[in-house]
C-alpha cells in the first residue's frame, strides 16, 4: 500500500452483520499485541469523533429518506476524515491498526446493496483516498439468515441498514465474494458459519500466513 515510510500494517474485518467481526477483533488484537506490535482497533463509518457523527446521520432511521449518492459520499467522507486524522498517523508511527470494516463495505453496500455502480465508487474511491488499501482483510463470510438469527439475538436497536429485506443483504454478501475473487491476495474469506473457537483459528492462521515469521 501507499503510505511513505508506513511502519504499521493495516488490517481490516468485514461482512454482513451478525458475521462475527467485532466478535472476532480481540482475537486479532491479542495476535498483534503477541507479536509484539502496538494496536489500535476503529470501525466504519466512523472512528474519529466527527466521522462518528456521520456515523449517526447514516446509520440513524429518519423521515426524511436518504438519497444513494448522498449515502456514498457521506461514507467516503467519514472515510477521509478516518484515514486523515486516525489510520495514516498511526501506521506512520509503527503502531498496527485494526478496522471494523472499511473501504470493501462501499462496494458491498453502496454498489451491491444499492446496486450503485462499481466504477461510481471506483471513481470516489480514488479521489477521496488514492488507492490506500488495507494490507490484509479478513472476510468473514456467512449466509445471510445464519447472521440475521445472531443479531437477532444481540439485542440492539435495528440501524437504518438493517431494516433491509434479506435480498439486499444477499446482494451485499455476493459483491463482497466477487471483491475476494478479484483481490484474492488481500482478501481472505473465512467461513464464519463455524463456531467461534474455530472461526478464531482460521483467522489466526490468515494472519500467520500473511506475517510468517
Ligand atoms: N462463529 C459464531 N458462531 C455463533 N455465534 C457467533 C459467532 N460469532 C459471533 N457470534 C455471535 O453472534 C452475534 C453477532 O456477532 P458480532 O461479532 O456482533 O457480529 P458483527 O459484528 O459481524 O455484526 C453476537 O452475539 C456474537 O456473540
Ligand atoms: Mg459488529
Amino acid at each position: 500500500m501507499t503510505v511513505a515510510n508506513k511502519k504499521g500494517y493495516f488490517i481490516t474485518v468485514e461482512g454482513t452483520d451478525g458475521a462475527g467481526k467485532t466478535s472476532v477483533l480481540a482475537t486479532i488484537e491479542n495476535w498483534i499485541t503477541a507479536q509484539g506490535h502496538r494496536v489500535i482497533t476503529t470501525r466504519e463509518p466512523g472512528g474519529t469523533p466527527l466521522a462518528e457523527q456521520i456515523r449517526d446521520l447514516l446509520l440513524t432511521s429518519r423521515e426524511e429518506k436518504l438519497a444513494d449518492d448522498a449515502e456514498l459520499l457521506m461514507m467516503m467522507a467519514a472515510r477521509v476524515q478516518h484515514v486523515h486524522t486516525k489510520i495514516k498517523p498511526a501506521l506512520m508511527q509503527g503502531t498496527w491498526v485494526l478496522s471494523d470494516r472499511f473501504l470493501d463495505a462501499s462496494y458491498a453496500y453502496q454498489g451491491g446493496g444499492r446496486g450503485m455502480s462499481t466504477a461510481r465508487i471506483d471513481a470516489l474511491h480514488t479521489w477521496a483516498i488514492d488507492h490506500f488499501l488495507p494490507d490484509l482483510t479478513i472476510l468473514l463470510d456467512v449466509p445471510v439468515a445464519i447472521g440475521q438469527a445472531r443479531v437477532a439475538h444481540r439485542g440492539e436497536e435495528k440501524t437504518r441498514f438493517e431494516e433491509e429485506k434479506t435480498a439486499f443483504f444477499e446482494r451485499v454478501r455476493s459483491a463482497y465474494l466477487a471483491r475476494a475473487n478479484q483481490e484474492p491476495q488481500r482478501i481472505v474469506v473465512i467461513d464464519a458459519r463455524a463456531d467461534q473457537a474455530r472461526v478464531q483459528a482460521d483467522v489466526i492462521a490468515a494472519l500467520s500466513q500473511r506475517w510468517s515469521a
